[in-house]
């Protein structure tokens, strides 16, 4: 495993990261497969990863109380005594914030879930501009202060899914020791984008990227157009392969966290970070990626990253699932195909013509999706 320092805190911090938002489950999101998901991690742990990142909801179904990720790794690293290997990430979830003392109340049922005394990095959790200034208000980095002082968490950050000017300014607002962005060869020039990035890194903050596959499209749905340049390239390499190499190919990035729930991801991941240098990529491969970028805009439909922070739906839609389906089928130009499956593996009340139009998924939308309008578009291909 190759290792790079998070930014000025100088920890050493594997390349790759373990993100524990898409752990192996047995039937429902909010049940985690215990034995597989320590399996998973005991394999990433002996191979040098060393950074693992959760949060509250992570296996949750969009309640209060919070998700299963927590609860599981920090049984998974009490019951393995692994709790000294590794630097905890987990994040406050500043929506679910109504007043002062909720801070301190999460933080410490956090440090109860994860069976330990002291978070490493403790990250405000998706912030997002409208909602900024309140937080700020509400003392939010007078709390992250206080908790470092007092040795519950060790560095503070945050994560956000909102736009370059956004996360310049929060950068600049508090002596943040890293941040956490959406960043993949698609994602270059939303959100965070290179510029934020390479602010926030100019900053001295230590760069963690989430996302790096677009949540798997970038591994599971290649238009033809794509495989046919993948297949062209002197390289044999998988798509996955071609999107990590990427990242690590930019020096200011850290930590590239993947949601991995298969010992062939986690394999594979694993054996491509081997090779994750800083400019390792030849002016040549860089080209390549230029072409199926191109490509790409073109195809994506939806821009969904599959994140679920739009879940549950009153309706009982399964929102990702449709967008999936639908860029799935714009991208394989077969829709025939794709609406059986989509016939197929839905229930009723999971597909697109249940919406009723509440919105209450656009307000949890990381990627501010106009989710209303691309069901409708949802129901009017895949529909009958
Ligand atoms: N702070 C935030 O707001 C926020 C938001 C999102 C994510 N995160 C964090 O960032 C982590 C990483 O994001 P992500 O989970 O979206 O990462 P990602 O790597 O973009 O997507 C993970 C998915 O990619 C697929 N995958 C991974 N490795 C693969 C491989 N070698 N070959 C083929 N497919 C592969 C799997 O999809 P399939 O399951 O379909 O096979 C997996 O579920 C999360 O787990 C979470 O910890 C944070």
């Amino acid at each position: 495993m190759l290792y790079r320092e998070m930014g000025k805190t100088g920890e050493k911090v594997s390349i790759l990261g373990f993100g524990c938002m898409r752990l192996p489950i047995k039937g429902s999101y909010d049940q985690i497969d215990f034995e597989k998901s320590s399996k998973l991690l005991d394999h990433a742990l002996d191979r040098g990863i060393n950074y693992l990142d959760t949060a509250y909801p992570y296996h949750g179904l969009g309640t209060a109380q919070g998700g299963a990720s927590e609860v599981f790794l920090g049984e998974y690293l009490d019951e393995s005594s692994r709790h000294d290997e590794v630097f905890l990430a987990t994040k406050l979830p500043t929506w679910l914030l109504e007043e002062a003392g909720d801070m301190g109340r999460f933080l410490d049922e956090q440090l109860q879930r994860l069976k330990t005394d002291c978070i490493d990095f403790y990250l405000l959790h998706s912030l997002k501009e409208k909602q900024w200034f309140q937080l700020e208000d509400l003392g939010v980095l007078e709390f992250l202060d206080e908790a470092v002082s007092d040795g519950r968490i060790k560095y503070t950050g945050f994560s956000t899914h909102d736009e370059t000017s956004f996360v310049k300014e929060v950068v600049d607002s508090y002596q943040w020791d890293m941040c956490q962005i959406q960043y993949n060869y698609l994602d270059e020039n939303i959100q965070a984008g290179s510029e934020g990035l390479q602010y926030a890194a100019g900053k001295g903050l230590g760069v963690v990227i989430m996302e790096p596959l677009k949540g798997g499209v970038l591994a599971d749905y290649v238009p033809q157009e794509v495989q046919a340049i993948w297949d062209d390239a002197p390289l044999r390499r998988t798509p996955a392969e071609w999107a990590l190499r990427y990242l690590w190919d930019i020096p200011e990035i850290n930590v590239v966290l993947s949601g991995m729930n298969t010992r062939g991801q986690l394999k594979e991941n694993l054996e491509t970070a081997a090779d994750g240098l800083p400019h390792s990529l030849t002016s040549e491969e860089l080209k390549i990626m230029e072409e199926v970028k191109q490509v790409y805009q073109g195809e994506i439909s939806v821009e969904c990253s599959r994140c679920g922070y739009c879940m549950p739906c009153p309706s009982g839609i399964n929102i990702p699932q449709c967008f999936s389906y639908l860029n799935q089928a714009e991208m394989l130009e077969d829709y025939s195909e794709v609406k059986n499956q989509y016939y197929f593996m839905l229930k009723d009340t999971q597909r697109a013509g249940n919406c009723l139009e509440c919105g209450l998924c656009e307000e949890l939308c990381s990627q501010h999706i106009n989710i209303r309008e691309e069901l409708r578009k949802v129901e009017k291909k895949m529909g009958s």
